[in-house]
């Protein structure tokens, strides 16, 4: 089975992560089995906006983005051209290392 290094960046000045991520795991499952902090209010289905991300490197091996994700991202907060869901970024066969940038995370409450 397929392992590649996925390389978190934060905007809010926490230090690089990089995280080892098996074929068939998406960058939540990764993120959230490291304690990286990324909602995901539908737990993960392509059902909401909360667990968008940036691509910075690696996009173009990733599943390709369906209609209903696209839908999503764009009511994310400042969707932009690298945009994803990191629920839906499932590493497969051909995935290279990837850079994900998560943007800053507001919590309910705050
Ligand atoms: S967790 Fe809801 S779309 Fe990813």
């Amino acid at each position: 089975m397929k392992a590649i290094n996925i390389t978190f960046t934060f905007q809010d000045g926490q230090p690089d992560q990089t995280h080892v991520a098996a074929e068939g795991e998406s960058v939540l499952d990764v993120a959230l089995n490291n304690n990286i902090q990324l909602q995901h209010n539908c737990g993960g289905v392509c059902g909401c906006s909360t667990c968008h991300v940036y691509i910075e490197q690696g996009e173009n091996d990733l599943p390709e983005i369906s209609d209903a994700e696209e839908d999503f991202i764009d009511r994310a907060e400042n969707p932009r051209i690298n945009s994803r869901l990191a629920c839906q970024c499932v590493v497969q066969g051909g995935t290279s290392d990837l850079v994900v940038r998560i943007p800053p995370q507001h919590f309910l409450g705050h």
